[in-house]
């Protein structure tokens, strides 16, 4: 594998694309009564349908040699292997390891990490366990009724999304809720309402570092010093970090500290200790689920020949639309209102991991990395921004997720879910031609003048891609599948674009500026004479508005 290689063979994509381009994807189905069910992928029950895309057999072939030119196989099997595959903070990315059941050896660095993770997630599953049933109580001994996770990206977005996805498989576990923002609101309107004798406080923090967490678990700790007494800090709280010396000096008791390792990313740590709060909402049995769910799609990530490998081709389709097409963004609309938080997780997931532009080693990427990632739930994305994607001037290729059938909704509302997704790719595929808009308001009887009028308006371009994933039901072994498929997909573009998707450099600038800036906005009296004029101007304005 080689640069030239890859260049090479994402030329060739490009030249396919101007062969491919005027075939519109509703006549690739004419004379290929296969295609619905050839391009289709299943991994035991989770389907993905690729049918509605802009590819045909040849378009698959050359994904498929733009990925053997990139080694994709090869970097796989790195990453798998524990290679410090994360060579800018030089370390393993090995959260695989945190749901693997197979009982092999999980050698990481020269040491089986197999007896450290069992022996942590043991501790962390027994303490959740023990705040659903009560033996852990407030320091009055009151039952905890409420648990705030307090932590932000990574130690807050995969966390609060799972707890929405399972939240019919809480049973009579305690309330889950997030703080994450440094606006004092955010904790301020969560804790409203909240009873602190019966809270619990969560700082989920890997770093225990992070600026926006720091300052809400300081907050967190006055609350509850001042309502219920120094002495009650103890029995409010517990902490989630690789920072065990920090996390003492905050005063937690060791035993409600629980820890994990540099080699599990941020985003990637909702597997570990950093699931916690997800632990104490659905339970041990249900929490081990999620994790077989992880470990089913890592094993079919790692031995599916790539032409089958549900990863592989969600990856290679978004390869092609943002490489040989130019598509800048992508939506994912989860026709499953408990996935809500999925393309906000998927956000960081995605844009931290791959919003990249250099190379791994550190040369400028020759290709156009991470689209934006977005999107809502349908069916209430229909009726906000599905105008653009049916009729603007942009193309957004869509991921549709929807459950076969639902785990506690009636089965009415299901149907007519199902219908509304299967309703959307089809019209976003399909789009409506001038002549059929034509048609159409010739047998409303409307006058020719008229149908000139409005016809133009009501043609859909169509051609508009999209894959839909279908799963049984959302319960904890499907969602763990879903979230580590789009790990893997991440992972599969990185390979593509020869980007290290494990760091994420990106965010350091804004951080650092900001606690420069800080006291100077404290201070009203502080010089603005070294900023940057820019800075300065919204500094002086705020001044001023504030009266
Ligand atoms: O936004 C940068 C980041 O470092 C993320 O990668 C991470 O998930 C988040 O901040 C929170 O970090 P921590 O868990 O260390 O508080």
């Amino acid at each position: 594998m080689t640069d030239t290689q890859v260049l090479a063979a994402l030329a060739a994509l490009e030249a396919h694309r101007v062969d491919v381009g005027h075939r519109r994807i509703r006549d690739l189905f004419v004379g290929d009564p296969g295609r619905a069910n050839r391009l289709q992928a299943e991994m035991d029950g989770l389907v993905l349908d690729y049918s509605k895309h802009r590819v045909t057999d040849a378009t698959l072939a050359h994904l498929l040699g733009l990925a053997r030119a990139a080694d994709l196989e090869g970097k796989r099997d790195a990453l798998f292997s524990a290679a410090h595959y994360n060579n800018t903070e030089g370390r393993a990315a090995m959260h695989m390891g945190l749901r693997d059941f197979s009982g092999e050896p999980i050698m990481i660095d020269g040491a089986d990490m197999r007896p450290a993770i069992e022996a942590e997630r043991d501790k962390m599953l027994a303490f959740a366990q023990a705040v659903r049933t009560g033996a852990v109580r407030g320091s009055t001994g009151e039952r905890i009724t409420d648990v705030v996770n307090i932590g932000i990206g990574g130690s807050d977005l995969g966390p609060a999304m799972a707890v929405r996805a399972l939240s019919p498989f809480a049973g009579e576990g305690p309330r889950a809720h997030f703080v994450s923002n440094v606006d004092g609101a955010d904790i301020a309107d969560t804790l409203k309402g909240l009873d602190l004798k019966r809270t619990l406080f969560i700082i989920s923090s890997k770093t225990f570092t992070t600026q926006e967490t720091m300052t809400n678990a300081q907050s967190a700790r006055a609350r509850v010093a001042a309502e219920l007494g120094e002495a009650a800090v103890a029995d409010h709280f517990a902490a989630v970090s690789t920072k065990l010396d920090l996390v003492a000096k905050f005063g937690i008791r060791a035993d409600r500290v629980f820890g994990f390792w540099d080699w599990v990313g941020g985003r990637y740590s909702l597997w570990s200790s950093i699931g916690l709060v997800l632990a104490v909402a659905i339970g041990r049995d249900h929490f081990l689920a999620f994790l077989r769910g992880g470990h089913d799609m890592d094993r079919h990530f790692a031995q599916t020949p790539l032409q089958d490998n549900l990863p592989v081709l969600m990856g290679l389709l978004g390869i092609w639309y943002r490489n040989a097409w130019d598509y800048s963004a992508h939506a994912v609309i989860a026709y499953d209102q408990r996935l809500a938080r999925f393309a906000a997780y998927l956000q960081q997931l995605d844009m931290e991991s791959n919003g990249k532009c250099v190379t791994r080693d550190g040369e400028p990427v020759q290709m156009a990395t991470a689209p934006v990632i977005w999107g809502e739930p349908g069916t209430n994305g229909q009726h906000a921004f599905f105008q653009m994607l049916h009729q603007g001037t942009s193309v957004v290729p869509v991921d549709f997720m929807v459950a076969a059938r639902a785990i506690d909704a009636d089965a009415h509302h299901h149907d007519l879910l199902v219908a509304n997704c299967f309703a959307q790719s089809e019209a976003l595929m399909r789009g409506r031609t001038r002549e059929e808009v034509e048609a159409l308001l010739s047998a409303q009887g409307l006058s020719d003048f008229e149908i000139a009028r409005l016809a133009p308006h009501k043609v859909f371009p169509g051609d508009r891609p999209s894959s839909t994933l279908i799963y049984q039901q959302l319960d904890p072994r499907t969602l763990g599948r879903l979230v580590a498929l789009y790990e893997h997909k991440v992972f599969v573009q990185a390979a593509i674009w020869n980007i290290n998707p494990f760091d994420q450099w990106g965010v350091e600038l804004g951080k650092e500026l900001c606690s420069g800036l800080a006291p100077v906005v404290r201070d009203r009296a502080a010089s603005l004479a070294a900023l940057e004029p820019a800075t300065a101007a919204l500094i002086e304005t705020r001044r001023r508005l504030q009266g």
